[in-house]
């Protein structure tokens, strides 16, 4: 049953009624055979932007694809495109992410940081003592003045309130709900306290980032994850592992 949180004020009628959730589906999880094809599907079905995830193997425990693929989705469709860029140097990228025109680039808060490890082979990388951020309103600004949307990024383990000094200048707050690496990884729940406060700091400030979550999302979380003031959800393997993606979508936009 579609349920609304509203807020409804007698006196004057107004109605509140915040927009969809709208979802990005991570190519991560497509079949890269199909790409193209794939891409179009999930257009079709109704997904609403596309979500890129490039990682360097020095940032995160995986090396999964470069500009070469991301130009292919990006050749794919006219829907927006984030670039999540799960890399050490950003900076050497962000130029070929601009030229390919993607909607937005996003980054994390934690380059310039410790390397925490997990063991297994898996790491995450935390924030330093101090957060350099000089670099990180340079990227800020380069992203933004080449023309594309800025994102800033969080992982697991880093507090929403490192990045406060920084949601004035961004466009995108990407909150991280696994350790970025693979797709198919179980859900941290430490981030809806995060979405919360990035949600009353966005309110409290009258600043329009928009709020997306990345990791282990499915349509059993979503509608908290909505109503605690998420915008834009990222799915990998939720939705391209679903038998019916327009299905998904259908259930994902009612909740
Ligand atoms: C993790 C990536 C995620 C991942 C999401 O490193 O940033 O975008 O592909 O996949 P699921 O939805 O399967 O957790
Ligand atoms: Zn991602």
């Amino acid at each position: 049953m579609r349920s609304f949180n509203f807020l409804l004020d007698f006196q004057t009628k107004l109605i509140y009624i915040p927009p969809m959730i709208k979802l990005a589906p991570s190519i991560l999880s497509a079949d890269f055979g199909r790409l193209t094809e794939q891409i179009k599907e999930a257009e079709t079905a109704g997904a609403d932007m596309f979500h890129l995830d490039i990682i360097d193997g020095h940032f995160a425990p995986n090396v999964t694809f470069g500009t070469a693929i991301c130009k292919k989705a990006r050749e794919a469709s006219p829907l927006p495109m984030d670039a999540h860029l799960m890399v050490t140097d950003p900076e050497f990228y962000v130029d070929e992410f601009l030229k390919m025109k993607v909607e937005y680039i996003t980054f994390h808060l934690e380059i310039g940081g410790y390397r925490q490890d997990l063991g297994e082979k898996r790491w995450v990388y935390t924030l330093g003592e101090k957060i350099d951020e000089s670099r990180i309103n340079t990227l800020i600004d380069t992203i933004k003045s080449g023309g594309a949307k800025a994102g800033l990024t969080l992982n697991p383990p880093t507090d929403i309130e490192s990045a406060y000094p920084f949601l004035e200048k961004i466009d995108l707050l990407l909150l991280m709900s696994v350790n970025p690496g693979f797709s198919g990884q179980a859900f941290i729940d430490n981030v809806y306290d995060k979405i919360a406060k990035a949600n009353r700091f966005r309110k409290a400030k009258n600043l329009n980032y928009a709020i997306m979550i990345d990791g282990g999302v499915d349509l059993s979380n979503a509608e908290k994850l909505h109503k605690t003031g998420a915008d834009i959800l990222v799915s990998g393997s939720s939705f391209f592992k679903s038998n019916d993606y327009a299905e998904f979508v259908r259930q994902l936009k009612e909740l």
